[in-house]
Order: C-alpha cells, then structure tokens, then sequence
C-alpha cells in the first residue's frame, strides 16, 4: 500500500514540473509565473482542487508520442475567491508553448461545463501559442461554443498572462472581461512575422497587441495591471461586485456607508458657467460607499465612464457621460463601450445608474462613415432591453436625441428619472437653439450680436432648467445635489422588486 501511495505522491510531483525544471525556469526568466504559481496567488490559500492531472495527449504524428507531458499544457479545477466558489483553468507554457491539442482544449471544455451546471464564474489564465500545430486542428470551435453557452450565465473572465495569438484570441474576446498585464500580454490574430510577410509592414508584438494597444485603441481589453500580482487583485475585486450566476443577485457589502451621507461636495464640482468642464469621476466617487468606484475600460473612449461602485452595500453599475472628454459627447466608441456593458449589467441582475451631462452625439463625417448609426443602435437597444432596476440622474445637460441615447426617459425603460437642480433639458442647447428659433429678430436687430447674446440667455432661462421638462412629466424627482447619494439608495431600494417579463422570443437582433 505504502509503495502504492508513494508512487501517487511521485507521479504528481512529476505532474507539477509540467514541460520540466528547464522549462519552468524558463518561465522565470521570461518574467512570467508559472501556470501553479499563478493559481496558488489568485485563489484562496490550500482551496484549489485539481482535476485531470494526469490527462496525456494521444497524438502519435510528428514524434509526439515521445512528447508527453501531464496535465498537457494547462492546469484545471476549481477553488476559492475570497470564499466563493470559481471554475479555473490556466495554460502552461512550460508544455509545448501552452499549445492547444485535443485533451488539453477537453479539459478547458470539462470545467467549462461544470461553471455552467453549478452556476460559478469561469476564470481562464491564457499564456500560448495557440492551436498545437500537431493536432490542434478545429479544438478551438469546442471552447468558443461553450463561451457563447456560457454567457450571461456565468461571468467569464480571460486573463492574458503571455501571448494569445491566432484565433485563440477568441475564447478571450467572447468573455466579459480580458485582463491584460503591461508588457506581458500580446493579443493578435496575425503575428508581426505573417503582416510583414503579407502586407510588409513592420512592427513589434508588444506595438501590435500589448495591453496598451489593447485598453487605449482597440478597446479588447477591460483591465490592466502593471504587474501579474495586481492583475490578480483586479479579477479579486471586480468578482466581489457580481453575482456567481444570473441565477442569483451580487452580494451585499457588510460594511455599508452611512446611506444618509450628504453629498454637499457635488456642488462645488459642477461649475456655474454651463462651458466649463468637470469631472464626473468626482461625482461617481462622491455617492459610492466609501467612495470607492471600479472602473472599467478605463483609457478607451474616454468620453462615456463605466465601472461598479456600491451604494447602501449593494452592486450598482454606472454608466455616466465625462464632460472633460468630448464634452462627454455620444460617439462610436462610447457606445459600444456602454451598449456591452448595460447587457453584462442586466444579464447579471445588477442595476443600472445613468449620469448624465451629455450634448448630443459627436458630429462630423468620421463618426457618420464609422457607422454611428449602427453603433449607437447598440445602446439604444441595451438601454430597451434591460429589465434591472434603473435610475437616471440629470446631472447637467441633456439635449435631444441623447435623452434616449443616455436613457434619461422611462419611454426606454428608465424607472425613475432624477433631475439635479443643475439640470438643463431642451431639445437643443441654446446656442444652436437660439440661431434658429430667433434667426429673424437676430438680423433685423441693430446689434445682431448683442441681441443673440439677449436671445440665448432667454431661451436658456425658460428651458435651460429642469422644470419645463417636470411639468411634462419627464423628471420623477428635482433633488438637490447634496441629497444625491441619499436619494439613490432609497430610489434602488424601492426597486428591489421588480419584476418585469418580455414577450418571449429565441433572442433578438441586436445590430451589431
Ligand atoms: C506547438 C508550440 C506552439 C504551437 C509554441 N510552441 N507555439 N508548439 N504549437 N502553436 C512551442 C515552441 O515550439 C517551443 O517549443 C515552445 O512552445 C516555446 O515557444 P518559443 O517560440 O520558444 O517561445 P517564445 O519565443 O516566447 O515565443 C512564443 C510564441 C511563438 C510567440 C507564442 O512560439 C509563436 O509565435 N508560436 C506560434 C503562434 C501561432 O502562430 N499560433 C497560431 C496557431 S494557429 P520548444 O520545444 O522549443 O520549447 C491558431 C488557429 C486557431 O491558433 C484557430 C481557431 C479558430
């Protein structure tokens, strides 16, 4: 019996050097964690149960069959974060480069599965080559299928913790969220070697796909860290803001802020003249719990703000207008940035807050060839779709078709519609206004410039507050801003309920 246990102990030994001592401090060197080392840093300490560890590959072509490895390139099972239950797998790169062959791609597919069943996130730590030239063939099709099975199900996770290249990059991109590391993480289809090859073009992989490529320009990646341990820290805190399945709702916070808090500093942050600039992130700070805001793709399309904060212990995701950036204009980039994430929001129970200080949509012929039409459809159809608890808050400005576009109306599903004293509703702002709805007084008047001046000032006077549009019924609530955070826990605590069933259907059209 004693051997018999002794030959366990040793064969599992062997499991955990992966591709070998060589390889593993290869690993080292290259900056990296081992696929181990990564799992015992992100779960909870002595939590993590491995399953498969002795799964070989069975290929025999190209010498393979002396090329074999336990465990075949990726660690899985399941564990703790922060004593909730995940589904994890994480590729090993000291085997094969990480490389994805058939048993190696069915073991994904086996915790995959379970997540689904057992209603838990899915958390994947990708370092690879791709698909295992040797065998790797069409393996990838068994992942994406479960991605698309799993979403809005369970929250997926990707973390990219070295190269994801070729159509690897898609299990990652059909999650919720990619983690990058800077200077670690390259994502590309095409490598630098095939687009100079193809297209002659020469550039570096961190240039084409490194995490700052990544989160500033394409907007694939959600988060980014400077280091493997933050990155870690990150997948920590975003889980402790959602629900494990959309079976169930996020946990509430224990250590609640004082839900009766004034918010006095609000006032100070917006300014009198309605052409200055603020920034809303001090606003979103200002109400949460502890004033504590997770931001979510952060540096891309910087104009729209998204991220969780909590208010009264419980989730809530904001999605607000920055003033500070395109006037916190609606364009393309905004809009797939706030279409995406209303949908993870509604998909994963967790209400909606809207703040709102937004002109319009961004004008010019880049955004009209772009497609915003198509683009901004997508939150149009998000905001409509949603069936969470949703709360808008006027924070400024709102002019014309923004107001469905930032939900500011429950004719698109909003449930309350708050006002901020601040607030100006019109159609247009008054400038554009004032053109055109006084056009004839300005150019027969003496001083054609002085009487604008006069125009524009009246009309905002009359409509540039929130009042016109409360007494024809679109504001629920006019507040003061020091009455904010106060205001918003009572509004979302009222909506604790609700209940609201669609017509049935197989799913919509959403046009993407
Ligand atoms: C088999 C692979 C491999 C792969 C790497 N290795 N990628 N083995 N299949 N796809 C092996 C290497 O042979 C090497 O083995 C070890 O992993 C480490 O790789 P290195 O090249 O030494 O490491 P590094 O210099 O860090 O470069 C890493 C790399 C590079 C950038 C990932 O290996 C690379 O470019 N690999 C190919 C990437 C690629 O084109 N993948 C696309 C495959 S097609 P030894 O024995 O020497 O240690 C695809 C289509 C999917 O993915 C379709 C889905 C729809």
């Amino acid at each position: 019996m004693k051997d018999r246990n002794e030959e366990l102990k040793s064969r599992e030994a062997l499991a955990r050097l992966g591709g070998g001592q060589k390889q593993l401090d290869k690993q080292h060197e290259r900056g990296k964690l081992t696929a181990r080392e990564r799992i015992d840093q992100l779960l909870d300490p002595g939590s993590f149960m491995e399953i498969e560890m002795f799964v070989t590959h069975q290929c025999t072509k190209f010498g393979m069959d002396k090329e074999k490895f336990y465990g075949d390139g990726v660690v899985v099972g399941s564990g703790k974060v922060s004593g909730r239950q995940v589904f994890v797998y994480s590729q090993d790169f000291t085997v094969m480069g990480g490389s994805l062959g058939k048993a190696h791609a069915s073991k994904i597919c086996h915790v995959m599965d379970l997540a689904i069943k057992v209603g838990a996130p899915i958390i994947g730590l990708i370092d690879s080559g791709g698909a295992r030239i040797q065998e790797g063939l069409g393996q990838y099709g068994s992942i994406f299928f479960r991605n698309t099975m799993a979403s809005g199900i369970v929250p997926q996770f990707c973390l990219i913790l070295g190269p994801c290249a070729g159509g690897a990059v898609y299990s990652p991109a059909l999650c919720d969220f990619i983690f990058m590391v800077d200077g670690l993480s390259k994502m590309h289809i095409t490598g630098p070697n095939v687009i100079k090859a193809v297209t002659g073009e020469e550039i570096s992989a961190e240039d084409l796909g490194g995490a700052k490529v990544h989160s500033q320009k394409s907007g694939v990646a959600h988060l980014v860290a400077k280091t493997e341990q933050e990155c870690f820290e990150q997948v920590k805190k975003l889980l402790s803001f959602l629900p494990a399945s959309s079976r169930e709702t996020a946990p509430a916070a224990a250590d609640s802020d004082d839900p009766m808090r004034l918010t006095e500093e609000i006032e100070k942050v917006i300014p009198d003249n309605p052409q200055r600039a603020y920034d809303m992130k001090k606003i979103i700070h200002s109400i949460a719990d502890h004033n504590d805001f997770f931001e979510i793709q952060e540096d891309f399309a910087k104009n729209m703000i998204i991220g969780f904060i909590r208010l009264g212990g419980n989730s809530v995701g904001v999605i607000a207008n920055q003033p500070l950036v395109s006037a916190g204009s609606l364009d393309i980039d905004a809009s797939d940035k706030s279409a995406r994430f209303i949908r993870f929001c509604d998909a994963f129970n967790i209400p909606i807050l809207n703040l709102v200080d937004c002109p319009g949509y961004l004008p010019g012929k880049h955004q009209e060839f772009g497609g915003i039409i198509r683009h901004g459809a997508k939150t149009l159809y998000a905001y409509c779709e949603a069936v969470v608890p949703r709360v808008s808050v006027i924070v400024r400005k709102i002019y014309g078709g923004a107001m469905s576009g930032m939900a500011v109306s429950k004719l698109v599903g909003t449930d309350f519609t708050i006002a901020l004293t601040t607030a100006e509703i019109a159609i247009m702002g008054p400038e554009g206004a004032a053109n055109i709805i006084f056009k004839d007084e300005i150019a027969k008047a003496e001083d054609p410039k002085a009487m604008r001046v006069q125009m524009v000032n009246e009309y905002r006077e009359k409509f540039a507050n929130p009042y016109v549009a409360a007494e024809e019924g679109w504001i629920d609530a006019i507040i003061e801003p020091k009455d904010m955070r106060a205001c918003l826990i009572g509004m979302f605590e009222r909506l604790k309920g609700k209940v609201e069933v669609r017509p049935g259907k197989r799913h919509g059209s959403i046009p993407l």
